[in-house]
């Protein structure tokens, strides 16, 4: 008898991730809790894991969806590339957060007779994954600017797994109060109606969440919408998220959130750091939006917007229709910002991992980011490939750019 139980629930478990695996539009979180079987096994869970998870730890669980060995490009919703898949190639996946297969890549070059090393863990947020070969960061054991342990942290330190966190009818952030009655993500989510709830952007905690990596640390979940496809190369199409910019009804700013791990790290600590949460002003949103490329201020507004430097926009706090108008990932170009939208931590930094030190959005190591044409030329390889550097820019070809392209700090200073 046990044992038919015990059965019918590993056979149950098997049908559900080969539907996740099958990178189709079935969903699984809709937006909240999903099936308890997809992450839990009530008897036959890893040994040595913990929670009766499926995976030895909460990372690893995720991954058993969100990784998928076989991929040969951008697929759904998988923010990781399997090691097979990436053995001589850069990581596959184009998600707006950033694939974490770039922690796995350490790069090696000499510059005039000096080794030169970029340790793979310098790309982002090492969550730790022993299912997949994912380690504690070894050089931040510590979040910079704050007191989060790296050796804790997971997926859920910054995802509820359970995903109570809603946006009501009201636009408020709550986590009772209506059922949720889907994904809050995107452009083509539903509107929720008096008495019904969506999630969370993205299932991103806010006030009160608490779990085994760490307590309290959010003071609301922050807001966006993404175009409802959004892993997908960027050689013509750009992917806009439309991130928000506002801080009230249980929502907090991208730099809030991002600061409740990282305090120091925000302008309001009274450290001297780059703005953040602050207007654009009609100087800088001017240069954003004629700033076409190094040495080209001819750009007008309808065109400027660029994924690789995104804004928040300073809607009101219900406004998620200018948001929802704004998510694309079908569009070449798009408008650039108005004065009053604002520079936030995704404008520099990816949330999970990119092709460059600090997790940063595009190579500020050195003055060019193309020389000649090519992102790779001699002095620039940084032990990369051409293939490599145009994957970390999400397969924009190097012609997007000024055959000597400075860094992209300038899409809104313009100082090349
Ligand atoms: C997307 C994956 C996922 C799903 C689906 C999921 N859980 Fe969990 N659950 C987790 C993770 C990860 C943890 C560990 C949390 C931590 O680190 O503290 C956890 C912890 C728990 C815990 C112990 C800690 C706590 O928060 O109370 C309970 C109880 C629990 N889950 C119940 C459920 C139930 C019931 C369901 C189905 C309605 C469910 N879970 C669905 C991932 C999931
Ligand atoms: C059984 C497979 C499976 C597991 C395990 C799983 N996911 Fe997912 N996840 C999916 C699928 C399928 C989607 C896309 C459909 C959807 O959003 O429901 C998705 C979407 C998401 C999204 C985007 C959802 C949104 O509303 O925008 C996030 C964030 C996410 N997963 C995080 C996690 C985290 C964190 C864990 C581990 C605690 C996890 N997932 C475990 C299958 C899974
Ligand atoms: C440091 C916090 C943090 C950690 C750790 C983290 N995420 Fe995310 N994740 C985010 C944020 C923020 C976004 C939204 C990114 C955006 O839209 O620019 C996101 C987006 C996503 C998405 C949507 C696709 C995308 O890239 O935008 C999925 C799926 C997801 N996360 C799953 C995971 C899984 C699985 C893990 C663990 C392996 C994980 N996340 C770890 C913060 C985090
Ligand atoms: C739950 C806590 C937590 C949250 C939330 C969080 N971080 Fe982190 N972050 C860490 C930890 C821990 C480290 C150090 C370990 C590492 O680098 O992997 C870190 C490291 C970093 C680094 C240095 C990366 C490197 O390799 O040098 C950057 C940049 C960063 N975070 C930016 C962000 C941004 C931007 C956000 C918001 C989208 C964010 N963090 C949200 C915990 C967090
Ligand atoms: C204008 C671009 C920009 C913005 C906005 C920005 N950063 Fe950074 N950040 C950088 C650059 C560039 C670095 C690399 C080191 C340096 O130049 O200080 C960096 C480094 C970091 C580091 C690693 C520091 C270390 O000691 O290893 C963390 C953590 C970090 N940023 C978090 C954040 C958070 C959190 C926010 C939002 C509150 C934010 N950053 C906003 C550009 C930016
Ligand atoms: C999304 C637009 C944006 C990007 C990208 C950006 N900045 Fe800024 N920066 C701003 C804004 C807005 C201000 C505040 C301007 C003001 O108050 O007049 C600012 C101010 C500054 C200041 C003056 C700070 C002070 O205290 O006076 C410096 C220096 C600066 N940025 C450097 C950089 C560097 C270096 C980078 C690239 C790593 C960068 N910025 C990227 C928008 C941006």
């Amino acid at each position: 008898m046990k044992k038919t139980y015990k059965l019918n629930l590993v056979v149950a478990g098997a049908g559900l991730l080969t539907l996740g695996l099958a990178g189709s539009a079935m969903a699984f979180h809709s937006g909240g809790v999903a099936e308890c079987a997809g992450c839990h096994s009530m008897h036959t869970s890893k040994p040595g894991g913990k929670f009766l998870l499926v995976g030895t730890d909460q990372s690893s669980t995720c991954l058993s969806c969100h990784e998928h060995a076989g991929d040969t490009g951008p697929s759904g919703y998988h923010i990781s590339t399997a090691d097979a898949d990436m053995a001589s190639n850069a990581p596959l996946q184009r998600t707006p957060g950033g694939d974490f297969g770039w922690l796995k890549k350490t790069y090696n070059w000499t510059v005039r007779g000096t080794a030169n090393t970029e340790p793979g863990e310098r790309h982002g947020h090492n969550i730790v994954a022993v299912d997949k070969g994912y380690v504690a960061d070894a050089t931040n054991t510590l979040s910079p600017g704050g007191s989060f342990v790296a050796a804790n942290l997971q997926c859920n330190s910054c995802h509820d797994p359970h995903g109570k966190f809603r946006r009501d009818s009201t636009g408020a952030i709550v986590t009772t109060g209506a059922p949720i009655i889907g994904n809050g993500s995107y452009a083509t989510s539903v509107v929720p109606a008096a008495g019904q709830a969506v999630g969370a952007f993205r299932l991103l905690p806010g006030a009160g969440y608490t779990n085994s990596t760490g307590s309290n640390l959010f003071a609301g979940s922050p807001a966006a919408v993404a175009p409802s496809t959004y892993n997908q190369t960027e050689a013509t199409n750009q992917v806009r998220v439309a991130y928000g910019a506002k801080s009230t009804n249980g929502s907090a700013t991208w730099a809030q959130w991002c600061t409740s791990c990282h305090a120091d790290m925000h302008t309001a600590s009274g450290k001297l750091v780059h703005p953040v949460d602050q207007n654009l002003g009609s100087t800088i949103s001017g240069l954003y939006n004629s700033y076409v490329k190094s040495g080209d201020l001819t750009g007008t507004s309808a065109s400027a917007y660029l994924s690789l430097v995104p804004f928040a926009q300073g809607s009101s706090a219900s406004d998620f229709a200018s948001l929802k108008a704004n998510a694309s990932n079908t569009l070449p170009t798009s408008a650039g910002p108005a004065s009053s939208d604002q520079v936030m931590c995704l404008s520099c930094h990816r949330a999970h991992a990119s092709g460059f030190p600090d997790m940063l959005r595009w190579n500020n190591e050195y003055e060019f980011i193309v020389t000649n044409g090519a992102y790779l030329a001699s002095g620039n390889t940084m032990g990369r490939t051409e293939a490599d550097w145009i994957a970390a820019y999400y397969d924009r070809p190097a012609t997007n750019f000024a055959t000597y392209q400075r860094g992209l700090c300038n899409k809104c200073h313009a100082k090349d």
